[in-house]
């Protein structure tokens, strides 16, 4: 498996492979591979000749007081998860090789970037979409995939995708969760055995949001109030960033229920903040 820490030596790489026919597949990641991860990488190895695969903690994303310096990191491991997957080449770059000195020009998707997440992580969504900007112009793929975990990040760099004319098709993959439904994060190993039971509640909270609306409930505020509750009730939630029942697409509230509805979450076990989300077709 070649892992490749130049932008020069993968597009030598990819318009080889170019050259000779093959549809390229791109899964930006940050690392520190789980089955989430791997679940993208699959799928471009089922549906793209030549799979690369990127790992980069972008510091662009990150905010002052966040965690860019402790986040995990382990090549050895994700370039052995990565080759099992059917990846094809690790793009690895320095944060020098992304950002050099000088470096000055920024993506921003203006709305979508301000509501859940941005509110509390402000300048985050610029760093994701100029990093993934500059990954599709590096690697110029045909299809690149995104998980449903983080639902507004995908929402905007589809929005991002159909506002600059990017000649890239998105391909979104549903949430893999563990057994007992906490979606999969390499933010998970942060916490401790207590911590990590108590995770669940977010799953649990969404699920009976969810169970709600399934029996009838149509009143979006009633359904968030309720997913609140449920958080709180779980003593090891130390600060809930949000609730919310939006668009999927628009991630506009949605006071009544119609259509595709999504719950979702931010909420932090102890010092580990954690999402998840969760998408109802109300009829
Ligand atoms: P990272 O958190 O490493 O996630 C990489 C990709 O894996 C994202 O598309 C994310 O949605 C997906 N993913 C993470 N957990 C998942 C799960 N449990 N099920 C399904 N997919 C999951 O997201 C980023 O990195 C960065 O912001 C990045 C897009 C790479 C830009 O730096």
């Amino acid at each position: 498996m070649e892992v490749l820490e130049t932008v020069a030596a993968v597009r030598a790489r990819v318009r080889a492979e170019r050259r000779a026919g093959k549809s390229i597949g791109l899964v930006p990641t940050m690392g520190y591979l789980h089955e989430g991860h791997l679940s993208l990488i699959r799928r471009a190895r089922a549906e793209c000749d030549f799979v690369v695969v990127s790992i980069f903690v972008n510091p662009l994303q990150f905010g002052p007081q966040e965690d860019y310096n402790t986040y995990p990191r382990d090549l050895n491991r994700d370039t052995r998860l990565a080759a099992e997957a059917g990846a094809d080449v690790i793009f690895h770059p320095t944060p020098e090789e992304m950002y050099p000195a000088g470096f000055q020009t920024h993506v921003e998707v203006e709305k979508l970037s301000q509501g859940l997440c941005g509110a509390f992580r402000p300048g985050h969504f610029r760093g994701v979409a100029t990093v993934v900007t500059k990954l599709f112009n590096i690697v110029g793929p045909d299809r690149a995939y995104f998980g449903e975990k983080d639902a507004q990040q995908l929402a905007i760099i589809r929005r991002m995708v159909r506002d600059l004319n990017l000649d890239v098709e998105i391909v979104p993959m549903p949430i893999v969760r563990e057994s007992d439904g906490l979606a999969l994060s390499s933010r998970n190993t942060y916490l401790s055995p207590a911590e990590r039971r108590a995770a669940t509640v977010l799953y649990r909270a969404l699920v009976y949001g969810r169970d709600l609306i399934a029996a009838g409930e149509r009143d979006g505020l009633r359904v968030r109030d309720a997913v609140r509750r449920t958080l709180e009730s779980e003593p090891l939630v130390s600060r809930i960033d949000y609730v919310a029942v939006v668009d999927p697409d628009t991630l506009e509230e949605k006071t009544t229920l119609s259509g595709s509805v999504m719950l979702a979450v931010a909420a932090y076990i102890g010092k580990v903040r954690l999402i998840d989300n969760i998408k109802v077709v109300v009829d």
